[in-house]
């Protein structure tokens, strides 16, 4: 699998408001080759772009985004929030998500992110309308997930794509349930990790992408720690410094 050594968090979550479709741009204009988003339902089930499980720090409404129907999240500014500069900019559906990183020729890991208690729902459907958009001809998305339930159902609606396994603080038998979810990467917090950690999840064989590293002097640390790639921010910042 080719993997970037650069991929935009949530498009480019420290230029332009996170995971909208505008991150997205931004962070191709900086020269990322991937992005990574989080994916969640709405109330009726569309797959959408948004990381929190309320909409209250990323758009200018409140309570539970698993409340509001796709038509009512449309109605949303989910750019306000950032700078006034982007006001007006939609909460972002995936599957435009999807058209325009293939008319940008971006890669694209997909992060479930469900809201409590939807991880299968929220996995079936995403992956499912994400297979009928995704060309087949294209390297796939990569698909990741905190939660195993998700990854799981992962497996069976998309069993041909990538499979990221992904951790904050690694469990005991991490190399278990990396082994049991069939994953090909495994993402880690950069913050938490060292050298012999990084190591230690390389000789399983997998490659390993580190979030979310911002820093270019972190970065090239982590790289050189054999970190295939990471996830910033500010991709801006790492090409300017050649990370
Ligand atoms: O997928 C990497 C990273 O995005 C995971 O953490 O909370 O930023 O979605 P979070
Ligand atoms: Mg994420």
């Amino acid at each position: 699998m080719a993997l970037p050594r650069i991929i935009g968090h949530r498009g480019a979550a420290k230029h332009a408001p996170e995971n909208t479709l505008v991150s997205i741009r931004v962070a191709a204009a900086q020269g990322a080759s991937w992005v990574e988003v989080d994916v969640k339902l709405s109330a009726d089930g569309v797959p959408i772009l948004m990381h929190d499980d309320r909409l209250d720090r990323t758009t200018d409404a409140k309570g539970p985004v698993s409340a509001r129907s796709f038509e009512e999240l449309r109605k949303l500014d989910a750019g306000g929030w950032f700078h006034p500069a982007f006001k007006g900019e939609r909460v972002a559906a995936l599957s435009e998500t999807l058209e325009l990183c293939l008319e940008l020729g971006l890669g694209i890991n997909l992060e479930i992110k469900p809201c409590p208690g939807r991880a299968e729902e929220t996995a079936g459907i995403a992956l499912s309308m994400a297979l009928g958009i995704w060309p087949q001809d294209r390297p796939p998305p990569l698909v990741s997930s905190f939660d195993p339930l998700a990854l799981s159902m992962a497996r069976q609606v998309v069993p041909a794509w990538p499979i990221g396994y992904l951790v904050d603080r690694r469990p005991a038998d991490w190399a278990a349930q990396a082994d049991a979810l069939g994953a090909a990467t495994i993402h880690v917090n950069a913050r938490r990790e060292t050298a012999q950690t990084i190591a230690e999840y390389r000789a399983t064989g997998r490659p390993v992408l580190a979030y979310t590293v911002n820093n270019p002097a972190a970065a090239k640390e982590v790289l050189g720690w054999g970190v295939t790639g990471v996830f910033t921010d500010t991709p801006e910042a790492l090409v300017k410094a050649r990370v």
